[in-house]
């Protein structure tokens, strides 16, 4: 049990790379907190939490809305007690080439994918400010260090997600919260099938996309789970700011071949 007593939310939990999230640290001891967009989903996924014996609470949330991220969180005082873990998971794909991309495109993007990270970490920073005891974990990606083209803008605001990251972890070191990133390259969920259905042969995309890896395959949301629940615990005491790689290998490449 390494989360015992830690009360952890996590953000977009109703499937994929959250989902696995809160089913991995509710076996580890931590009350979960599924904030998800999708109620029903995330209402499902906290109730097979239950079922097994864990403790899960599902809180409906527009994690872009900073009024209902206040009152999640005020939720989820009232019902489990002071969140000791965030991660900030919830994210959307916008992607298209930069001339093409619309004010609407531009915005929905920074909302998810940026401005809720913020609003999340910012209405749980004084919770745990008054227990000097906190670990916030955002979901970045490759992208917030390689570029694909015509993938504009989410790699901007993947970018910005490090550097808020960077910024809160220099910030609120001292107090005893650590703040850290993890960037996963393809990891095989929803978001990667609508991505592998864009292409006339779905199945020939997803073969290809596999072989741009060095491990040639693409991770699991558990491999993703795993990191977290290393940067969440104490065994990650003295590793704030860290952006760690989840991307078997993808990221060190220029070219696979020559
Ligand atoms: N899958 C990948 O290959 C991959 C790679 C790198 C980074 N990521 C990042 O990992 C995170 C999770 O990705 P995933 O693949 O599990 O995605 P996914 O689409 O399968 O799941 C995302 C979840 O977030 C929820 N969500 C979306 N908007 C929300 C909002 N406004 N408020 C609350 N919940 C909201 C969705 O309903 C969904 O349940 C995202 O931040 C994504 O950018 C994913």
């Amino acid at each position: 049990m390494r989360l015992t007593d830690e009360i952890a939310i996590i953000t977009g939990g109703g499937q994929g790379i959250g989902e696995a999230i809160a089913r991995r640290f509710a076996n580890e001891g931590a009350k979960i907190v599924i904030a998800e967009i999708n109620g029903e989903t995330g209402e499902k996924v906290a109730s097979s939490i239950n079922k097994e014996g864990g403790k899960a609470i599902s809180i409906p949330t527009d994690v872009s809305d900073s009024k209902a991220v206040d009152l999640m969180v005020e939720k989820t005082l009232d019902q489990l007690g002071k969140p000791t873990v965030l991660i900030n998971n919830a994210g959307i794909a916008v992607f298209g080439p930069p001339l093409e991309i619309t004010d609407e495109d531009w915005k929905k993007c920074f909302s998810v994918d940026l401005d809720a990270v913020w609003y999340c970490s910012r209405a749980v920073l004084p919770h745990m400010l008054e227990s000097s005891h906190g670990s916030i974990v955002n979901i970045a990606s490759v992208h917030s260090f390689q570029i694909i083209p015509h993938t504009f803008p989410y790699p901007v605001a993947k970018h910005a997600v490090v550097g808020l990251t960077r910024s809160l972890a220099v910030e609120y070191a001292p107090k005893g919260i650590r703040v850290n990133s993890i960037c996963p390259a393809y990891i095989f969920t929803p978001i990667n099938e609508w991505y592998f259905n864009k292409f006339p042969d779905p199945e020939a995309k997803k073969r290809e996309t596999e072989q741009l890896h060095p491990v040639k395959r693409l991770g699991s949301p558990d491999e993703v789970a795993n990191a977290a629940l290393f940067l969440a615990s104490s065994e990650a005491s003295f590793i704030t700011g860290e952006s760690m790689m989840v991307d078997g290998g993808i990221s060190l490449l220029i070219h696979d071949e020559v």
